[in-house]
């Protein structure tokens, strides 16, 4: 089952190009010259005219399938023009949180039997909220009892840290903001982009797994570290705090992404030439910021470790010769997380590797959570 690969984290980080593509499948359709046209989900398509007319659109999981929510937000609210809120599935519950009829709620979960998600989803439901499930496994409970939904089609993922279901579900709800937005003429250019750009997507992510030697003696650099710092903003907040948890829950390394408008307000007093700091500086519109966040970091000693676009020749010289600098492949603004969190995918790995842990069962946890 693991093939040439010692471990089912490692395969499926490996099988990313090709999960990717399984989930566009006869859902990007291409025009006659090959180009993408238009984005077809079957099991959205008597649903959409009504989550145009929501109040809101709410993205809610646990864990990893909550990064991916985030990670998408921006977009879906730029596609949709409607408000986008997060929620952790389990604070759903806790809080008693106001759902109303003309909300969609959105239910994201690889196994599709989280117990939070699932209760969440119920509850949801109770109050007459459209429930939307973007799910891995055909057949969960998840997938059973929303109105309607995507399945991802990652194919199994059977380490217990998610991969490529990440990757996966993050594209679903791109295609499900595309699908929502077909009617738009002012965002026709934008849209066209975004759908190209998913067509180099699954090349992208093969030059990104070419870091794996890269990641590797990265890894052995930081491997007795205590404590990593991980910082993104805009498209990749979600990266950081990705990348961290992925670090947490495998390489049992105590790492903490943050949101890098944030620095000043609290974490900056961490900074010194120890902690190493890994910073996601792709060119979007952050770009600026984060290369202003560089040139602060900089000035306080900081451990720099930038994750940068490849054709990007500025931000090194920004962060000096002492910083690491991660090149990877540019897409379009909105998918680039898909991308960039692929080194951070394999340094955790390779930090499990190194530390002598456990990669696809890490103390503690389990596959899916089916209790509260
Ligand atoms: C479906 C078939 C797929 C086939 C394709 C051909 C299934 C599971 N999928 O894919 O094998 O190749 O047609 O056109 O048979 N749903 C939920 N909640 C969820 C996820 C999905 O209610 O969390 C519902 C959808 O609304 C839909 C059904 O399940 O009614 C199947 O969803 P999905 O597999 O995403 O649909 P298609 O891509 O059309
Ligand atoms: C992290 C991880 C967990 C899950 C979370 C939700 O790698 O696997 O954080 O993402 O338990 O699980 P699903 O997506 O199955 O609802």
């Amino acid at each position: 089952m693991k093939g040439e690969f010692e471990h089912f984290m490692k395969k499926e980080i490996h099988e990313q190009p090709e999960s990717v593509v399984q989930t566009m499948m006869g859902r990007v359709v291409k025009d006659m010259e090959g180009a993408a046209s238009r984005v077809f989900l079957g099991g959205m398509i008597n649903f959409v005219s009504t989550i145009r007319r929501s109040r809101r659109i709410v993205l809610c999981g646990c864990g990893t399938s909550y990064n991916s929510a985030i990670a998408v937000r921006q977009l879906m609210e730029e596609l949709t023009e409607l408000p986008v809120t997060l929620e952790l599935a389990s604070d759903v519950l806790d809080r008693r949180c106001p759902f109303f009829r003309d909300d969609t709620c959105v239910f994201i979960s690889q196994s599709g039997e989280t117990a939070d998600t699932l209760k969440a989803m119920q509850y949801a439901k109770d109050r007459g909220a459209l429930c939307v499930g973007i799910v891995n496994t055909v057949g969960s409970a998840i997938s059973r009892s929303t109105d309607c939904g995507v399945h991802i089609n990652a194919g199994a993922e059977i380490g217990v840290a998610s991969t490529k279901a990440y990757t996966c579900q993050i594209v679903a709800m791109v295609l499900l903001s595309l699908s929502l937005s077909e009617d738009s003429m002012s965002l026709h250019s934008r849209r066209k982009r975004i759908m190209s750009s998913l067509l180099e997507l699954p090349n992208a992510i093969r030059k990104a797994l070419l870091l794996d030697a890269q990641m590797r003696e990265l890894a052995k650099e930081l491997k007795d570290e205590n404590s990593l710092l991980l910082l993104g903003r805009g498209y990749n907040y979600a990266t950081a705090l990705e990348g961290a948890l992925k670090v947490k829950e495998v390489a049992l390394l105590h790492s903490e992404g943050i949101l890098a408008g944030e620095m000043k307000h609290g974490p900056l007093a961490l900074v010194d030439e120890v902690l190493p700091l890994i910073i996601v500086a792709t060119m979007d519109d952050s770009y600026k910021k984060q290369e202003s966040a560089v040139q602060q970091l900089r000035a306080r000693g900081g451990r720099l470790i930038l994750i940068v676009s490849e054709e990007d020749d500025e931000i090194a010289k920004t962060a000096g010769d002492k910083a690491t600098i991660v090149r990877v492949p540019t897409v379009e603004d909105c998918l680039q997380s898909v991308v960039n969190i692929v080194p951070l995918q394999l340094l955790s790995y390779h930090l499990t590797v190194l530390r002598g842990h456990n990669v696809d069962q890490p103390r503690n946890l389990a596959k899916s959570v089916t209790v509260e």
